[in-house]
């Protein structure tokens, strides 16, 4: 039996304004069980990064950025740097999310790039990936799950994190039952084992998201292949979000 620890991951988006987030991130920050057994992550928009990871310092909680650019540095008006993230003071970064997929048409190829990259800066990334609407109907969820993780084959460090997001159910209030949600985490550690070992795919977290609520997460976190979660909206209020970080803790005890 592994012993994954279970990580619990607020993606604020592009919400919150400073006063907002610094007051959210102190409210976990007072929240959080002093000896817990769950990683806790907040990923604040670019510009409120730095600001959050200096009142986070010396808690338990870590802070990452919501994407970066491929290369190292230039012109690209807009785009942060993987250095840009370290210096803020990120130690995660994600890569890959459905609407940086879908609004700023990022396909695999430059997802891998950007996992090449934050690996190369030490940034943990955390992969984002999942099926549309239409792919699950036309069943092609697990053909879309297996080429978005093979894009990152040879790339991704040993310590990536993946999250499984169908894009139906992200902001929709739609959640993959658990039945759904284990079948395509069980796929993708299954892949895992085939691209990168037994030992590594044994040790790979899977994260759950899309619509994760406190009524919810019990019950998916109960699923042996789902490691915690990536959560959008719920992250944005201290009270749910604490409450998934507890159902997350609770599965580890
Ligand atoms: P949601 O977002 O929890 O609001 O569905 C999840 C995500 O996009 O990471």
């Amino acid at each position: 039996m592994s012993c994954r620890v279970p990580i619990a991951a607020g993606n604020w988006k592009m919400n919150l304004r400073r006063d907002q987030a610094l007051a959210l991130a102190e409210g976990l920050a007072r929240g959080l069980a002093p000896q817990g057994a769950v990683e806790v992550l907040l990923f604040p928009a670019h510009p409120l990064v730095e600001v959050v990871a200096a009142a986070l310092r010396g808690r338990p909680l870590e802070v990452g950025g919501q994407d970066l650019h491929p290369e190292e540095w230039g012109a690209h008006t807009g785009d942060v740097s993987a250095w840009q993230l370290v210096d803020s003071g990120c130690t995660w970064v994600l890569v890959g999310h459905s609407e940086r997929r879908s609004d700023h048409a990022e396909g695999d190829e430059l997802v891998a790039a950007k996992v090449a990259r934050a690996a190369d800066a030490g940034l943990l990334p955390i992969l984002c990936l999942g099926e549309t609407l239409a792919e699950r109907q036309q069943e092609r969820t697990l053909e879309v799950l297996d080429r978005q993780l093979t894009a990152v084959a040879d790339v991704a460090p040993t310590e990536l994190v993946v999250a499984y997001e169908p894009v139906w159910a992200i902001g929709t209030g739609e959640t993959a039952s658990p039945e759904q949600a284990q079948a395509a985490h069980e796929f993708l550690r299954t892949r895992a084992g085939e691209l990168w070992g037994a030992t590594r795919a044994d040790q790979l977290r899977l994260l759950y998201g899309g619509s994760v609520k406190p009524d919810n997460a019990p019950d998916l976190i109960r699923c042996e292949d789902i490691d915690g979660f990536l959560v959008g909206g719920a992250s944005l209020d201290a009270e749910k979000f604490l409450a998934i970080i507890h159902a997350c803790g609770a599965s580890a005890a």
